[in-house]
């Protein structure tokens, strides 16, 4: 269903497209990014269109989710070839919302999930989840679709926004999507394109690493002692350094050290100026 891709850049124009929809009896699905679109992003937009009529994306790059010394300047921005990927995977609608449009002068509200926020990516970007999740707030009661798809790539990510939509009785289905990777595992994203040729070469290890932990956690070893392991083989593999390798509940995120129950093992860590995150389930 590629068809042609409309650019709206208000909350109104958004509103109305999606009303028109509706009234036709189509439902709507809707997948929010900050751009720089890669396969992974165009997965849950396929994904999207298999449980809905429509689907609508968003090109935004967020600033509330970005801390004082992070890559908001430098993040990439190319909204002219993001528009044409959408297009060839049959999304009809873009939201290309400019800060003023999200955030006026008088903005005041922000929302915080506790709980699921905590450790991980946000003990080491402070305020980030936060953003993350006033910001898909907003998107979500702007569009207002039947579902919206989250990857699982940013595994805690989904889960404060699958705790957001549910505490505020946002009538959205969120829907998680597996991560999609490059032939030799490293996860798609977005900051990749920070990455050197030689840095691009060592950036698979993360995976590795990852399907390692999870490996000796079935074979009944202790999540303390694989993840210690694991930090020393990143940073042997040439990371600069490594936030965490942690394994955790997969659905409440408190901390494991045995595999009694589903688990996810979660990395951050840096190579040359990208922070790299990946997780895997167990
Ligand atoms: P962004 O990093 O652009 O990602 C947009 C969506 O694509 C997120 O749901 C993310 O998990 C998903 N995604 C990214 N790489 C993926 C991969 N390799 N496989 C599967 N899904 C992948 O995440 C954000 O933007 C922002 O925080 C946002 C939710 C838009 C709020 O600003």
């Amino acid at each position: 269903m590629a068809g042609d891709l409309d650019i709206v850049r208000s909350v109104a124009e958004l509103r109305a497209r999606v009303k028109y929809w509706r009234d036709q009896g189509l439902s709507v699905a809707f997948v929010p990014t900050m751009g720089a679109l890669h396969e992974g992003h165009l997965t849950l937009v396929r994904r999207g269109l298999e449980l809905a009529d429509r689907a609508v994306a968003s090109v935004f790059v967020n600033p509330t989710q970005f801390g004082p010394n992070e890559d908001l300047s430098s993040y990439p921005r190319r909204e002219a070839r993001d528009a044409e990927l959408l297009e060839g995977a049959g999304c009809g609608l873009l939201f290309a919302p400019t800060v003023a449009e999200m955030y006026p002068d008088d903005f005041s509200t922000t929302v915080t999930v506790a709980g699921v926020s905590a450790g991980l990516c946000g003990d080491i970007r402070p305020g980030h989840f936060a953003g993350v999740a006033t910001v898909v707030a907003k998107l979500l009661l702007q569009c207002l679709p039947d579902v919206a798809l989250f990857g699982e790539k940013d595994y805690q990510q989904l889960a404060v926004i699958r705790r957001l939509a549910r505490d505020l009785d946002i009538p959205v289905a969120i829907e998680g999507v597996a991560t999609v990777r490059e032939a030799d595992g490293l996860a798609m994203s977005s900051r990749n394109a920070y990455l050197s040729a030689e840095e691009r070469a060592v950036a698979p290890a993360i995976h590795r690493v990852l399907l390692a932990v999870a490996g000796g956690l079935r074979a009944g070893d202790a999540a303390s002692k694989l993840c210690a392991k694991a930090v020393a083989d990143l940073l042997a593999a040439g990371f600069k350094s490594v936030d965490y390798v942690e394994v955790r509940d997969a659905d409440t995120l408190a901390p494991l050290e045995w595999f009694d129950r589903p688990a996810r093992v979660l990395v951050a860590a840096r190579l040359g100026g990208a922070r790299l995150i990946d997780n895997v389930a167990v």
